[in-house]
């Protein structure tokens, strides 16, 4: 009884000592918030015809800058909405840190459009002076197998000529 106690007292205080030092060396947990979107009309950009993507998956990796080592790894899966929240431990400061596609909620919506980028570049530290614990990550989108009838109207209503017409 009395040796349990004691451990629980010592495991007690290396926890509290743990997070005292990643107090200190700012290792706090950051959230990573980002959208996918369905891309309806293929131009990797929303548009008032896109719309988020609910229940997609995807996966946030960091990299070892010298190394190309794995140094984290976590999936995550979107809300209604679309969005998808993070959470983060520790400063990945010297790491390459990207969130990435993996997979859609719709099978009508799952492609990956041709010369688009689909991963997004966060800088996942607390050293860079940003005060609010939440790092925003570029939206993300599966493109529609067949664009939408209505896009060309709402392309051009956007100031932007679709794909097909001009040049
Ligand atoms: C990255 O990898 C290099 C070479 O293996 C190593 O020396 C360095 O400590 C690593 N950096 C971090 C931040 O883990």
């Amino acid at each position: 009884m009395a040796r349990t106690l004691e451990a629980a007292a010592l495991v007690a205080t290396a926890l509290c000592l743990s997070s005292l030092l990643g107090f200190a060396y700012g290792h706090e947990k950051l959230d990573v918030v980002g959208k996918v979107f369905c891309d309806t009309c293929r131009v990797d950009f929303e548009t008032k015809v896109s719309y988020g993507l609910a229940d997609s998956k995807v996966r946030l990796e960091c990299h070892n800058r010298t190394s190309g080592a794995l140094t984290l790894s976590a999936e995550a899966v979107t809300d209604k909405t679309g969005e998808y929240r993070l959470e983060v431990e520790g400063d990945h400061e010297e790491e390459i840190c990207e969130v990435q596609l993996i997979e859609s909620s719709e099978p009508e919506c799952s492609s990956l459009l041709e010369g688009a980028v689909h991963n997004a570049r966060v800088a996942l530290t607390n050293k860079n002076g940003v005060a609010q614990p939440a790092r925003f990550a570029n939206a993300l989108a599966f493109a529609k197998k067949e664009t939408l009838a209505d896009c060309a109207q709402v392309l051009l209503e956007m100031g932007v000529l679709p794909p097909g017409l001009g040049q």
